[in-house]
């Protein structure tokens, strides 16, 4: 059996398990999706949205790219942040990252891993350089690159709040609340970082002005 093929066999078991457990199961989501939670995640193979949540399908829209960031020209991330919403209005955005992130680790190095990913790796690179205060006093490269982890995580929130998606559904119905949380690949624990709650202010250079949520 080829490789792929295990999984078109594993996805027939898991169908069948699902209806035998709720025989509705497909035919309620297939009409439907109302998850309460968007996710930022790693694209990282370690780190299944659902799996570490113990959510099923339906709880979660995920996006999910390398180091979970939130890169204001990046239209996938954008479509998918104002889907999410203005259009399934859930309450909570997450950027979950985790520790050991080859991305991370990699945007400490000085190799050049060629134009589209040196592009990417850039954006974490400047988190570092905002922090570089902090990082630079750590020696440890592993203590370093877990510290970048969580710094970067909460740049991430941060970045969200200065969009007008976010901005304007603050104004208007006091949601969604922002989380950043990171993943620890060697226990399975998500550990909390960074909460901003709907309506927190930030630096008033990103704020924008509306009357009443309208724009
Ligand atoms: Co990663």
């Amino acid at each position: 059996m080829k490789s792929y093929e295990k999984l078109l066999l594993e996805n027939k078991a898991w169908a069948a398990e699902k209806t035998g457990d709720d025989p509705e199961f497909f035919n309620r989501l297939a009409k439907l999706q109302t998850p309460e939670f968007l996710w930022i995640g790693c694209s990282d193979s370690r780190v299944p949205a659902n799996e570490i949540t113990g959510t099923q399908p339906g709880e979660i829209f995920v996006h999910r790219n390398i180091a979970n960031m939130v890169v204001n020209t990046d239209v996938n991330l954008l479509a998918v942040l104002d889907y999410a919403v203005n259009h399934l209005k859930v309450k909570h955005v997450i950027v979950c990252g985790h520790y050991g992130c080859g991305g991370i680790k990699a945007s400490i190095t000085n190799s050049d891993f060629k134009p589209v990913l040196n592009m990417w790796l850039r954006n974490i690179k400047d988190v570092y350089r905002l922090h570089r205060e902090t990082l630079d006093q750590i020696t440890d490269p592993e203590v370093k690159a877990d510290m970048l982890v969580e710094l970067n995580v909460q740049e991430q929130v941060f970045n969200l709040a200065k969009t007008s998606i976010i901005q304007k559904a603050w104004k208007s119905e006091n949601r969604p609340h922002l989380h950043g949380w990171v993943y620890g690949l060697k226990d399975g624990i998500i550990k909390p970082v960074y909460e901003m709650n709907a309506g927190t202010h930030i630096d008033q250079l990103y704020e924008y002005s509306y009357e009443d949520g309208k724009s």
